[in-house]
């Protein structure tokens, strides 16, 4: 077994991977589709481009950074799942997002991708998780919630309020829930 076959999740109905250079497409495709970026707003062919890059750097020292979800059944990129660097109130965290296209919503993928992939930073990372969501994204708030983050506060994010959420991951979150 490789390194990388090592960084595959997969679940019931999804694989959660690394990205590689042959996700470049879809990706791009992705990022400048305003249904996949309802909430963030799309991205230019540039900037789109430089987003994938930044992923696929990222998860080379995180494990569990932003990344592929892969659906079995029709083995597409439906989105992606993991942290990304954010700076916050003086502090650097790692935030938690997830993004799915629009047809792959309300199947429960987000949460089924993301407690499979928190097992992975569980096993590699040991701190606090950040997630930012707009208090009108019920969904996101509800993976939220099914992922274990614990609402913190209401806070401007970027000029816009946002609902902030924590939860802690690695030796110690491991010692008390198990
Ligand atoms: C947010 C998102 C990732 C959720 O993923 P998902 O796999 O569709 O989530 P689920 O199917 O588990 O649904 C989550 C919950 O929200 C509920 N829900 C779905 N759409 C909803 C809506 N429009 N309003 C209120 N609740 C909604 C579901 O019923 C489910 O509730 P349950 O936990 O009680 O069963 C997905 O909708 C998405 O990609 N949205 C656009 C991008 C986005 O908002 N990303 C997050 C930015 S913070």
């Amino acid at each position: 077994m490789t390194k990388s076959d090592r960084a595959v999740v997969r679940t019931a109905r999804l694989l959660v991977r690394p990205p590689r250079g042959a996700d470049r497409d879809r990706f791009v495709g992705l990022f400048r589709d305003e249904a996949f970026m309802v909430h963030a707003g799309v991205l230019t062919e540039q900037e789109a481009g430089d987003r994938f890059d930044h992923m696929v750097a990222f998860c080379r020292t995180v494990p569990f950074g932003k990344q592929p979800v892969v659906e079995l059944s029709s083995g597409l990129v439906v989105g992606y799942t993991g942290v990304d660097h954010i700076a916050f109130e003086g502090r650097t965290w790692l935030e938690w997002g997830y993004r799915l296209v629009p047809e792959c919503r309300g199947l429960g993928y987000a949460t089924e991708a993301g407690q499979a992939l928190l097992a992975t930073a569980h096993q590699t990372y040991t701190g606090e998780l950040l997630a930012i969501i707009a208090p009108e994204n019920r969904a996101s708030q509800n993976v939220c919630h099914k992922l274990g983050f614990t609402f913190w506060k209401q806070a401007p994010v970027a000029g816009d309020a946002r609902n902030l959420y924590t939860r802690s991951v690695g030796a110690e979150w491991l010692l008390t829930h198990t």
